[in-house]
Protein backbone atom coordinates (compact mmCIF):
# COMPACT_ATOMS: atom_id res chain seq x y z
CA UNK A 1 0.00 0.00 0.00
CA UNK A 2 1.14 3.26 -1.05
CA UNK A 3 0.36 6.72 0.89
CA UNK A 4 0.84 10.27 -0.10
CA UNK A 5 0.75 12.51 2.14
CA UNK A 6 -0.38 15.96 2.53
CA UNK A 7 -0.86 18.94 5.47
CA UNK A 8 -4.34 17.51 6.26
CA UNK A 9 -3.21 14.22 6.42
CA UNK A 10 -0.43 14.64 8.74
CA UNK A 11 -1.91 17.11 11.04
CA UNK A 12 -5.06 14.41 11.40
CA UNK A 13 -2.59 11.79 12.01
CA UNK A 14 -0.68 14.02 15.01
CA UNK A 15 -3.89 14.77 16.11
CA UNK A 16 -5.11 11.33 16.87
CA UNK A 17 -1.57 9.93 18.17
CA UNK A 18 -1.26 12.86 20.69
CA UNK A 19 -4.61 11.66 21.91
CA UNK A 20 -3.55 8.32 22.24
CA UNK A 21 -0.48 8.97 24.42
CA UNK A 22 -2.84 10.10 27.19
CA UNK A 23 -3.51 6.44 27.47
CA UNK A 24 -0.23 4.80 27.15
CA UNK A 25 2.87 4.18 29.19
CA UNK A 26 5.37 2.98 26.39
CA UNK A 27 5.57 4.16 22.44
CA UNK A 28 7.20 1.19 20.10
CA UNK A 29 8.43 2.54 17.21
CA UNK A 30 9.02 0.40 14.12
CA UNK A 31 11.85 1.34 11.79
CA UNK A 32 12.98 -0.06 8.93
CA UNK A 33 16.36 -1.87 9.43
CA UNK A 34 17.60 -0.97 5.56
CA UNK A 35 17.27 2.92 6.57
CA UNK A 36 16.23 4.07 9.84
CA UNK A 37 16.94 6.66 9.58
CA UNK A 38 14.81 7.61 6.88
CA UNK A 39 12.19 5.63 7.70
CA UNK A 40 11.85 7.33 11.34
CA UNK A 41 10.31 11.25 11.93
CA UNK A 42 11.91 12.72 14.47
CA UNK A 43 8.37 14.39 15.33
CA UNK A 44 7.66 11.60 17.01
CA UNK A 45 9.85 12.76 20.31
CA UNK A 46 7.70 16.27 20.40
CA UNK A 47 4.43 13.71 20.32
CA UNK A 48 5.92 11.19 22.60
CA UNK A 49 7.11 13.91 25.20
CA UNK A 50 8.02 11.80 28.36
CA UNK A 51 6.52 8.36 27.63
CA UNK A 52 9.04 5.80 27.74
CA UNK A 53 10.23 4.40 24.37
CA UNK A 54 11.47 1.24 22.53
CA UNK A 55 12.92 1.01 19.11
CA UNK A 56 12.18 -1.81 16.93
CA UNK A 57 14.45 -2.63 13.43
CA UNK A 58 12.05 -4.25 11.63
CA UNK A 59 12.82 -6.73 8.74
CA UNK A 60 15.98 -7.13 9.83
CA UNK A 61 16.27 -10.12 7.76
CA UNK A 62 16.66 -8.05 4.80
CA UNK A 63 19.46 -5.75 6.51
CA UNK A 64 23.10 -6.21 7.10
CA UNK A 65 23.67 -8.02 10.10
CA UNK A 66 26.88 -5.99 11.17
CA UNK A 67 25.25 -2.55 10.74
CA UNK A 68 21.93 -4.36 12.24
CA UNK A 69 24.32 -4.23 15.32
CA UNK A 70 25.68 -0.92 14.87
CA UNK A 71 22.44 0.36 14.33
CA UNK A 72 20.97 -0.89 17.38
CA UNK A 73 23.72 0.20 19.61
CA UNK A 74 23.37 3.55 18.53
CA UNK A 75 19.45 3.62 19.28
CA UNK A 76 20.66 1.99 22.67
CA UNK A 77 23.21 5.16 23.04
CA UNK A 78 20.43 7.66 22.51
CA UNK A 79 18.43 6.20 25.28
CA UNK A 80 16.00 3.93 23.51
CA UNK A 81 15.72 0.13 24.59
CA UNK A 82 16.13 -1.41 20.84
CA UNK A 83 15.45 -4.53 19.46
CA UNK A 84 15.48 -6.54 15.83
CA UNK A 85 12.43 -7.97 14.93
CA UNK A 86 11.36 -9.77 11.80
CA UNK A 87 7.43 -9.43 12.00
CA UNK A 88 6.78 -11.36 8.83
CA UNK A 89 8.28 -14.68 10.40
CA UNK A 90 8.37 -13.77 14.20
CA UNK A 91 11.89 -13.48 15.05
CA UNK A 92 13.10 -11.63 17.61
CA UNK A 93 9.21 -10.77 18.48
CA UNK A 94 9.50 -12.73 21.61
CA UNK A 95 11.96 -10.31 23.12
CA UNK A 96 9.67 -7.30 22.79
CA UNK A 97 7.67 -7.88 25.85
CA UNK A 98 10.85 -7.74 27.59
CA UNK A 99 11.81 -4.24 25.88
CA UNK A 100 8.90 -3.49 26.83
CA UNK A 101 9.09 -4.00 30.26
CA UNK A 102 12.80 -2.86 30.80
CA UNK A 103 11.60 0.53 28.91
CA UNK A 104 9.07 0.95 31.71
CA UNK A 105 10.94 0.12 35.11
CA UNK A 106 11.07 3.78 36.43
CA UNK A 107 7.34 3.70 36.02
CA UNK A 108 6.65 0.36 37.58
CA UNK A 109 9.36 1.09 40.13
CA UNK A 110 7.03 4.08 40.89
CA UNK A 111 3.51 2.24 41.15
CA UNK A 112 5.01 -0.43 43.15
CA UNK A 113 6.25 2.48 45.95
CA UNK A 114 2.96 3.91 45.53
CA UNK A 115 1.11 0.33 45.79
CA UNK A 116 -0.17 0.14 42.76
CA UNK A 117 1.05 -3.55 41.63
CA UNK A 118 0.38 -5.85 38.56
CA UNK A 119 -1.35 -2.97 36.81
CA UNK A 120 -0.49 -4.01 32.93
CA UNK A 121 1.51 -1.70 30.80
CA UNK A 122 0.07 -0.18 27.90
CA UNK A 123 1.96 0.42 24.51
CA UNK A 124 1.57 1.86 21.44
CA UNK A 125 2.81 1.02 18.19
CA UNK A 126 4.01 3.73 15.91
CA UNK A 127 5.91 4.30 12.21
CA UNK A 128 5.26 5.38 9.03
CA UNK A 129 3.46 3.47 6.09
CA UNK A 130 4.42 0.05 4.98
CA UNK A 131 7.03 -0.16 7.74
CA UNK A 132 5.12 -3.41 8.91
CA UNK A 133 3.19 -2.01 11.94
CA UNK A 134 -0.09 -4.34 11.18
CA UNK A 135 2.48 -7.28 10.74
CA UNK A 136 4.19 -6.59 14.30
CA UNK A 137 0.94 -6.05 15.91
CA UNK A 138 -0.28 -9.59 14.59
CA UNK A 139 2.94 -11.35 14.95
CA UNK A 140 3.07 -10.28 18.55
CA UNK A 141 -0.58 -10.77 19.66
CA UNK A 142 -0.75 -14.02 17.62
CA UNK A 143 -4.00 -15.72 17.23
CA UNK A 144 -4.62 -17.13 20.77
CA UNK A 145 -5.12 -13.07 21.93
CA UNK A 146 -8.29 -11.92 23.31
CA UNK A 147 -8.98 -8.63 23.02
CA UNK A 148 -10.11 -6.62 26.18
CA UNK A 149 -12.76 -4.16 24.25
CA UNK A 150 -13.63 -1.32 25.21
CA UNK A 151 -12.82 0.16 29.11
CA UNK A 152 -15.60 2.63 29.67
CA UNK A 153 -14.74 6.00 30.35
CA UNK A 154 -11.23 5.95 30.28
CA UNK A 155 -10.58 4.22 26.71
CA UNK A 156 -13.74 4.82 24.95
CA UNK A 157 -13.55 3.39 22.00
CA UNK A 158 -10.53 1.89 22.18
CA UNK A 159 -9.03 -1.96 21.81
CA UNK A 160 -6.84 -2.85 23.66
CA UNK A 161 -4.76 -6.69 22.74
CA UNK A 162 -3.84 -8.07 25.82
CA UNK A 163 -0.17 -9.85 25.12
CA UNK A 164 0.29 -10.97 28.61
CA UNK A 165 -0.75 -10.20 32.34
CA UNK A 166 1.86 -7.32 31.75
CA UNK A 167 1.63 -5.47 29.09
CA UNK A 168 -2.12 -4.04 26.84
CA UNK A 169 -0.86 -2.89 23.48
CA UNK A 170 -3.33 -0.52 21.51
CA UNK A 171 -4.85 -2.21 18.68
CA UNK A 172 -4.17 0.27 15.87
CA UNK A 173 -0.91 2.04 15.16
CA UNK A 174 -0.09 5.39 14.95
CA UNK A 175 0.91 6.31 11.76
CA UNK A 176 4.08 8.83 11.05
CA UNK A 177 4.76 10.63 8.14
CA UNK A 178 8.31 10.29 6.38
CA UNK A 179 10.34 13.98 6.10
CA UNK A 180 10.04 13.88 2.58
CA UNK A 181 12.15 17.10 2.61
CA UNK A 182 15.01 15.75 2.23
CA UNK A 183 15.89 14.28 -1.14
CA UNK A 184 18.35 11.28 0.35
CA UNK A 185 15.12 9.86 2.72
CA UNK A 186 13.01 9.92 -0.70
CA UNK A 187 15.21 8.46 -2.37
CA UNK A 188 15.91 5.77 0.21
CA UNK A 189 11.54 5.78 0.72
CA UNK A 190 11.94 5.20 -2.82
CA UNK A 191 14.23 2.15 -2.88
CA UNK A 192 12.98 0.08 -0.23
CA UNK A 193 9.25 0.53 -2.20
CA UNK A 194 7.75 2.13 0.69
CA UNK A 195 6.69 5.36 -1.28
CA UNK A 196 5.62 5.02 -5.19
CA UNK A 197 7.91 4.56 -7.80
CA UNK A 198 6.67 7.54 -9.79
CA UNK A 199 8.26 9.75 -7.49
CA UNK A 200 11.59 9.00 -8.95
CA UNK A 201 12.39 7.39 -12.14
CA UNK A 202 13.45 4.17 -11.45
CA UNK A 203 16.41 4.88 -13.66
CA UNK A 204 18.18 7.48 -11.64
CA UNK A 205 17.24 5.38 -8.84
CA UNK A 206 19.45 2.37 -9.76
CA UNK A 207 22.06 4.85 -10.60
CA UNK A 208 22.27 5.64 -6.64
CA UNK A 209 21.92 2.42 -6.07
CA UNK A 210 24.86 1.21 -8.06
CA UNK A 211 27.18 3.67 -7.18
CA UNK A 212 26.19 3.14 -3.69
CA UNK A 213 26.54 -0.56 -3.95
CA UNK A 214 30.14 -0.34 -5.34
CA UNK A 215 30.96 1.63 -3.05
CA UNK A 216 29.92 -0.25 0.25
CA UNK A 217 29.44 -3.62 -1.31
CA UNK A 218 32.02 -4.40 -3.38
CA UNK A 219 30.98 -7.63 -5.51
CA UNK A 220 27.25 -7.75 -4.74
CA UNK A 221 26.65 -6.85 -8.48
CA UNK A 222 29.46 -9.04 -9.61
CA UNK A 223 27.92 -11.90 -8.03
CA UNK A 224 24.25 -11.54 -8.81
CA UNK A 225 24.69 -10.34 -12.23
CA UNK A 226 27.87 -12.00 -13.48
CA UNK A 227 29.56 -8.79 -14.07
CA UNK A 228 33.01 -7.15 -13.83
CA UNK A 229 31.83 -4.24 -11.62
CA UNK A 230 32.98 -0.67 -12.63
CA UNK A 231 33.22 2.59 -11.09
CA UNK A 232 30.59 3.82 -13.48
CA UNK A 233 27.53 3.65 -12.42
CA UNK A 234 26.37 3.63 -16.08
CA UNK A 235 28.75 0.99 -17.17
CA UNK A 236 27.67 -1.63 -14.51
CA UNK A 237 23.81 -0.86 -15.22
CA UNK A 238 24.85 -1.35 -18.88
CA UNK A 239 26.70 -4.65 -18.01
CA UNK A 240 23.51 -5.66 -16.09
CA UNK A 241 21.10 -4.85 -18.65
CA UNK A 242 23.24 -6.93 -21.39
CA UNK A 243 23.44 -9.97 -19.52
CA UNK A 244 19.94 -9.80 -18.63
CA UNK A 245 19.19 -9.25 -22.46
CA UNK A 246 17.46 -6.16 -21.73
CA UNK A 247 17.08 -4.78 -25.05
CA UNK A 248 14.65 -1.89 -26.89
CA UNK A 249 13.22 -2.53 -30.27
CA UNK A 250 16.47 -1.89 -32.58
CA UNK A 251 18.92 -3.16 -30.38
CA UNK A 252 20.01 -0.64 -27.63
CA UNK A 253 20.12 -1.45 -24.71
CA UNK A 254 17.15 -0.98 -22.45
CA UNK A 255 18.53 0.70 -19.61
CA UNK A 256 14.83 1.28 -17.73
CA UNK A 257 13.95 -1.99 -18.03
CA UNK A 258 17.43 -3.54 -16.24
CA UNK A 259 16.74 -0.45 -13.76
CA UNK A 260 13.63 -2.48 -12.79
CA UNK A 261 15.36 -5.66 -12.71
CA UNK A 262 18.05 -4.24 -10.37
CA UNK A 263 15.59 -2.03 -8.11
CA UNK A 264 12.72 -5.61 -7.21
CA UNK A 265 16.03 -7.32 -7.02
CA UNK A 266 17.62 -5.18 -4.04
CA UNK A 267 13.83 -4.84 -2.50
CA UNK A 268 13.83 -8.88 -2.71
CA UNK A 269 17.42 -8.54 -1.05
CA UNK A 270 18.70 -10.99 -3.79
CA UNK A 271 21.72 -8.26 -4.22
CA UNK A 272 22.56 -9.93 -0.23
CA UNK A 273 21.67 -8.29 2.82
CA UNK A 274 22.01 -4.22 2.52
CA UNK A 275 21.12 -1.52 4.81
CA UNK A 276 21.49 1.86 2.66
CA UNK A 277 21.99 4.34 5.77
CA UNK A 278 25.26 4.02 8.92
CA UNK A 279 24.61 4.85 12.12
CA UNK A 280 25.64 8.95 12.64
CA UNK A 281 29.02 8.04 13.72
CA UNK A 282 29.78 5.95 11.02
CA UNK A 283 28.93 8.42 8.80
CA UNK A 284 30.99 11.12 10.42
CA UNK A 285 33.96 8.23 10.00
CA UNK A 286 33.50 7.98 6.05
CA UNK A 287 33.53 11.94 5.65
CA UNK A 288 36.55 11.90 8.22
CA UNK A 289 38.23 9.60 5.42
CA UNK A 290 36.73 11.23 2.22
CA UNK A 291 38.31 14.85 3.47
CA UNK A 292 41.25 13.42 4.22
CA UNK A 293 41.77 11.57 0.82
CA UNK A 294 40.91 15.06 -1.11
CA UNK A 295 43.24 17.09 1.12
CA UNK A 296 46.18 14.52 0.21
CA UNK A 297 44.95 14.75 -3.62
P1 LIG B 1 2.16 -1.10 7.84
O1 LIG B 1 1.05 -1.67 8.68
O2 LIG B 1 3.19 -0.42 8.66
O3 LIG B 1 1.69 -0.22 6.73
O4 LIG B 1 2.94 -2.32 7.15
P2 LIG B 1 2.46 -3.82 6.87
O5 LIG B 1 2.33 -4.57 8.15
O6 LIG B 1 1.27 -3.80 5.98
O7 LIG B 1 3.73 -4.40 6.10
C1 LIG B 1 4.16 -3.87 4.86
C2 LIG B 1 4.90 -4.95 4.09
O8 LIG B 1 6.10 -5.28 4.80
C3 LIG B 1 4.14 -6.25 3.93
O9 LIG B 1 4.53 -6.79 2.67
C4 LIG B 1 4.71 -7.14 5.02
O10 LIG B 1 4.58 -8.51 4.75
C5 LIG B 1 6.16 -6.70 4.98
N1 LIG B 1 6.87 -6.96 6.25
C6 LIG B 1 6.50 -6.57 7.49
N2 LIG B 1 7.42 -6.94 8.40
C7 LIG B 1 8.41 -7.57 7.72
C8 LIG B 1 9.66 -8.16 8.10
O11 LIG B 1 10.07 -8.15 9.28
N3 LIG B 1 10.41 -8.70 7.09
C9 LIG B 1 10.01 -8.68 5.80
N4 LIG B 1 10.80 -9.25 4.89
N5 LIG B 1 8.84 -8.13 5.40
C10 LIG B 1 8.05 -7.58 6.35
P3 LIG B 1 3.61 -6.76 1.41
O12 LIG B 1 4.48 -6.86 0.24
O13 LIG B 1 2.69 -5.58 1.49
O14 LIG B 1 2.76 -8.01 1.57
P4 LIG B 1 3.24 -9.55 1.55
O15 LIG B 1 4.48 -9.62 0.72
O16 LIG B 1 3.49 -9.95 2.96
O17 LIG B 1 2.08 -10.23 0.95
Amino acid sequence: MHFQWYPGHMSKAKRVMQEDMKLIDVVIELVDARIPLSSKNPDINQIAGNKSRVILLNKYDLSDDVQNQKWKEYFESQGYIAALVNSKKGDGIRKVNDAVITACKAKIERDRKRGILNRPLRAMVVGIPNVGKSTFINSISGKASAKTGNKPGVTKGKQWIKLNKSIELLDTPGILWPKFEDQRVGLHLALIGSIRDDILNSYSMSLNLISFLTMYYKGALAERYGIIESEDAVENLAAIAKKRGCLLKGGDLDLEKASGFLVDDFRNAKLGKVTLEFPPEIESEVLVEETDNSISE
